[in-house]
């Protein structure tokens, strides 16, 4: 008798755990946002730019997919009279002012949509002409203001054959992959056709592969990250555009969220969830300590870095910088390869100043600015796409 009562006993109570564990297990999912579809992920599908009749909306929604800094796209597009033409402004309320004080790294971004516009065109049967600058360049005493009034560039598009491109299809990759690389190191095939991209004589595109400045450029990386970690009002930049879970993903579709760290499937969930219950889980110090950790991670991983440096520092520069990085990760995507931007030490505030001068001495000896560095390799991991806004909402009225 005693002994049935025993097994009843312990029979509740594993119906009792199991009860619980599930419940908590559908609380999590339910933070998480889990049955929710997830429209930032839209316009990845290559189907995505079907819906639009206008070819320079088509060409928009391709743009949209390109490397960005802080994913804040930071884009918007006027539609002239004439239907052939186009132009792209710096949106000029989705800078991040911390971390990119002078605007560099949202010049360069300007450019990867570019790019992206440009290889869509050639796939879809549009030679896109691009006039950088038509009306000058920035007021930089006055920089928002010219932001919103003159273009970053006219794009002109004239009908032509659709053409097969070899690169249009990695466009729907993931742009950025911050796992750990394989210790393969870029063959001298892949190197020259990495190299074969640039035709602009104002702009070098270094590889480092030795052990000397590898090991030197990944202390870079990890030096930078340790002095942005520990910068209070950059941790709430950051903070303010991370979205914890699927409905803020939905709503914002920018900024950062838990994909950034290759988190995919049901540890996506159980991450989310955990963070949306318990928000101080990621309080600023535990993200801090993340970031160092997993930049440490990437650069135990590293087979290689490269560096794109311009003569000098103007704002088309920039642009065009942007333009060969895009171009660079989808030949690097076609080649199986990666890339990541560990981008600190060439960010433009006081803290980080002395590292800016000191890389720049070891890299840009005769002058010339760092514009992106970064690693690329082989990846041992898959990266899941970020959010993406919906490119209407980048179309000015
Ligand atoms: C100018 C620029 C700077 C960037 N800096 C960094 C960086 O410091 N660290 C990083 O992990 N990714 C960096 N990225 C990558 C962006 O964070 C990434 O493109 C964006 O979050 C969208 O994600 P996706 O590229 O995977 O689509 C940078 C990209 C650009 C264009």
């Amino acid at each position: 008798m005693q002994n049935k009562n025993l097994k009843k006993g312990v029979k509740i109570m594993i119906l009792g755990l199991t009860g619980i564990l599930l419940a908590a297990v559908i609380i999590v999912y339910l933070a998480s946002g889990g049955f929710l579809k997830a429209q930032y992920l839209e316009p990845w599908q290559k189907s995505y730019s079907d819906i639009f009749d206008d070819p320079r909306i088509k060409l928009a929604a391709h743009g949209i997919l390109a490397a960005n800094g802080h994913n804040m796209q930071p884009w918007n597009i006027k539609l002239d009279t004439d239907k052939n033409v186009f132009y792209l402004f710096a949106d000029s309320e989705r800078l991040t002012k911390e971390v990119d004080p002078y605007a560099r790294q949202t010049m360069i971004t300007q450019g990867t949509f570019l790019e992206y516009v440009r290889v869509a065109g050639e796939r879809l049967g549009y030679k896109a002409d691009i006039t950088f600058f038509p009306d000058g360049e920035y007021d930089e005493q006055n920089l928002e203001n010219s932001m919103n009034t003159k273009p970053v560039a006219k794009i002109t598009i004239t009908k032509t054959e659709p053409k097969s491109s070899s690169l249009y299809d990695y466009m729907f990759l993931p742009d950025t992959n911050r796992g750990a690389y394989s210790k393969k190191e870029l063959t001298p095939e892949e190197i020259k056709q990495l190299h074969a991209i640039l035709t602009d004589s104002d702009m070098t595109l270094e590889i480092f592969q030795d052990e000397d400045n590898k090991k030197n450029l990944g202390n870079y990386a990890i030096v930078g990250a340790k002095i942005e970690s520990g910068i209070h009002r950059i941790n709430q930049e950051s903070a303010n555009v991370f979205r914890a879970n699927e409905y803020q993903k939905n709503k914002y579709r920018y900024g950062f969220s838990v994909e950034g760290q290759g988190t995919t499937a049901i540890m996506k969930h159980v991450l989310q969830g955990i963070i949306t219950l318990f928000p101080s889980i990621n309080n600023e110090k535990n993200s801090a300590d993340l970031y160092v950790k997993s930049t440490q991670t990437g650069v135990d991983n590293t087979s290689g870095y490269a560096m794109i440096i311009t003569k000098d520092n103007s704002r088309t520069e920039q642009v065009k910088c942007g333009m060969l990085y895009s171009k660079l990760i989808l030949t690097a995507h076609s080649l199986g390869l990666v890339m990541q931007p560990p981008s600190q030490v060439l960010e433009e505030y006081p803290e980080m100043s002395e590292q800016y001068t000191k890389i720049h001495k070891d890299y840009a000896p005769k002058g010339g600015t760092i514009q992106m560095f970064f690693r690329i390799g082989q990846p041992t991991q898959k990266f899941p796409q970020s959010m993406r806004r919906d490119v209407m909402d980048i179309i000015m009225q």
